[in-house]
């Protein structure tokens, strides 16, 4: 289980929505030019994290629920949509990707930035594919993203990064098995002017992309491929070269 803390969260809602901010847009533009998308824009958004893939979203129109482990990051998905969440357009909600029921179902799912790579073993992805298609409408897609193993790889190293309100050091720590780390920690200032230590240990669980596959077709899928996410209706041939795959599963 890996649900990001407190302070971890303040930090990554002031680091990383540029990765969302570039994505979500892409996907958006995919899902929309197919015929049936029209009938159900409807999103369920796995791992949301902070909720910038909701945002752009919601922007457009779509009703969506985030659904994610962390409490701190669901709240800053709240704060970051609070027009919508009051108006009833979006929802977050605290839950494990690995096992969900919704009452509802959604025209498209998506997972972003490798929250699926956050689940543990084969068994919490074989209950996330599972959770994820009961919950999926007739012409319904999924869409997420994997670190691959050639990904990780670039995990293993130091990086730090600084300006005047945050430091931040990652070590990165991928040997080449089936798991990947990183410890990323460093100082934020506060508002006061006063620095606040952070500090979180994730992983990436490495889930090579023919296995996934026949998981996905285990699992009720009837169509997928893997493919780049600025051409997502194209197909790759050699997807464990990339390093960072996006599927695209459809019902
Ligand atoms: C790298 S962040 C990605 C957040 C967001 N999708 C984005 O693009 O910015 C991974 C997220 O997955 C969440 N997470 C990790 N394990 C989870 C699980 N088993 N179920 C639901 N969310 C999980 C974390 O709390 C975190 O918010």
């Amino acid at each position: 289980m890996q649900a990001y803390g407190a302070a971890f969260a303040r930090v990554y809602n002031r680091q990383w929505a540029g990765f969302a901010r570039y994505h979500a847009p892409r996907i958006l533009e995919f899902y929309a030019g197919r015929n049936r998308a029209s009938e159900n824009l409807t999103l369920l958004d796995l791992g949301c994290g902070t909720g910038q893939l909701a945002l752009v979203f919601l922007e457009h129109g779509y009703r969506v629920t985030g659904l994610d482990l962390s409490a701190d990051m669901l709240h800053y998905a709240e704060d970051n949509t609070r027009a919508f969440v009051q108006s009833g357009q979006a929802r977050f909600v605290q839950a494990d990707a690995a096992a969900f029921t919704f009452d509802e179902s959604f025209g498209l799912v998506v997972s972003l930035f490798d929250a699926l790579n956050h689940l543990p073993d084969w068994d919490a992805l074989r209950g996330c594919f599972r959770s994820v298609r009961v919950v999926t409408g007739a012409g319904g897609m999924f869409i997420f993203d994997l670190n691959t193993r050639q990904g990780l790889k670039r995990w293993n190293q130091i990086s730090v990064s600084e300006d005047e309100d945050i430091l931040i050091v990652n070590r990165g720590i991928y040997d080449g098995g089936d798991r990947a780390y990183a410890h990323i920690n460093g100082f934020i200032r506060e508002d006061d002017g006063r620095y606040s230590r952070f500090e979180e240990t994730v992983y990436n669980t490495v889930f090579d992309l023919e296995p996934v596959r026949a998981l996905l077709l285990e699992t009720g899928w009837r169509e997928l491929y893997f493919a780049r996410i600025d051409a997502l209706a194209t197909p790759l041939d050699e997807p464990e070269r990339e390093g960072r795959v996006f599927v695209v599963a459809s019902v």
